[in-house]
């Protein structure tokens, strides 16, 4: 399984469209889109009126990944702008039952759930819920900011993701985002991952020509 994700954090907005419509025409099929609330993280970005936009631009799978502290308020309003996907942080959540109701509310709304978390949380923390959710994001930066180094450590955390999926016979698909280019693509998809994430690497270049690069890893 290869699926990349452009993340549109790192679009140039100046020629939205186009670069839309080239996502829309190459071996892409989802578009990651990172909301910040500039309280989980230090930065803002965007809100679910721009999500319609690219709802209405691309038929690609819309790949939402939350970094607010509520998401159990915004991911309802997300879906109904048109995310696919709802991808949310552990640390939002005090206790695996409460994570549990809102995977169950996430499902009941017909979208695929991911669960993340910072670099440095303990993955102890969510991973009696591993076997109800349909991706697990590993971030190899601390989120916030595109143009990160990514982080080495990501990779043990991809292996212990793709072995305990192995061991439980859990569905999961992992992605990882932050930092990805095309070395780090090839390190990440040898330690297990399905899903790249990728900003600058492909939006500060020629986007059609990066996309293949990392397809043809
Ligand atoms: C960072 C975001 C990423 C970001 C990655 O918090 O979650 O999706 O766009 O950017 P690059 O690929 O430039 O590291
Ligand atoms: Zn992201």
């Amino acid at each position: 399984m290869r699926i990349i994700a452009p993340s549109v954090l790192s679009l140039d907005y100046s020629r939205l469209s186009e670069s839309v419509q080239e996502v829309n025409d190459s071996k892409a099929t989802w578009i990651h889109y990172d909301v910040m609330d500039g309280h989980f993280v230090p930065n803002l970005t965007f809100g679910p009126d721009i999500l319609k936009g690219f709802s209405k631009m691309s038929n690609l799978f819309l790949d939402v990944h939350l970094m607010i502290e509520d998401p159990v308020k915004y991911a309802p309003i997300f879906i109904e702008a048109g995310a696919d996907g709802i991808t949310f942080h552990s640390e939002c959540f005090d206790s695996v039952s409460q994570m549990i109701e809102f995977i169950d509310v996430l499902h009941a709304h017909n979208v695929s759930v991911g669960i993340t978390s910072k670099p440095e949380t303990d993955i102890e923390t969510y991973k009696d819920v591993l076997g109800l959710v349909d991706l697990v994001l590993v971030m190899s930066v601390e989120p916030g900011f595109g143009g990160q180094s990514f982080q080495e450590s990501a990779l043990d955390k991809i292996r212990t993701f793709d072995s305990l999926r192995k061991e439980h016979g859990y569905n999961y698909l992992i992605q990882v985002d932050g930092g990805i280019n095309g070395e780090t693509a090839k390190d990440a998809i040898n330690a297990g991952v399905d899903v790249l994430v990728a900003g600058s690497y492909i939006f500060k270049d020629d986007i059609s020509e990066k996309i293949e690069q990392l397809w043809n890893i």
